[in-house]
């Protein structure tokens, strides 16, 4: 039984692993992620999979996909607020509503694996 266990849980890692970096999958809680990004206001210009005034979350991940600083930067860019260039106009991209490091890191997460 022991035996059986161990195959299986082995068989779903590498399942994840080739589908997805295992580190992120394995820790995004999904409506935490939701929760924060949405009291937080980033919705309004973000869409998961949908261009409005801000990229699509899909088109963030694919940017910053195989990158493997690309969560560290994220986690920074949205810790505080940040200069964006909009159009070659410059504006100030606002933070999450949370000084948590661990719920910053879930929306990074959540972000890069759309
Ligand atoms: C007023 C509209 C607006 C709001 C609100 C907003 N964003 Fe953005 N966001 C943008 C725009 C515009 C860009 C593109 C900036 C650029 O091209 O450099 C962007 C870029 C990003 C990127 C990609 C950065 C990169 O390096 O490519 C991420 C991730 C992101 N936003 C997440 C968030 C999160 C999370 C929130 C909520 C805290 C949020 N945004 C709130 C407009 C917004």
């Amino acid at each position: 039984m022991n035996f059986l266990k161990t195959t299986l849980s082995l068989g779903a890692g590498v399942l994840m692993a080739g589908l997805m970096p295992a580190t992120l999958a394995a820790e995004v809680d999904e409506a935490a992620a939701t929760a924060l990004a949405r009291s937080s206001g980033c919705l309004k210009c973000h869409s998961t999979t949908r261009d409005k005034e801000g990229p699509s979350y899909k088109k963030v991940a694919e940017k910053y996909k195989g990158q493997a600083d690309a969560q560290q930067k994220l986690v920074a860019f949205l810790s505080k607020e940040s200069k964006v260039k909009v159009n070659g106009k410059e504006e100030t991209h606002k933070a999450l509503d949370s000084k948590n490091e661990s719920d910053i890191r879930n929306v990074v997460g959540w972000i890069l694996t759309r």
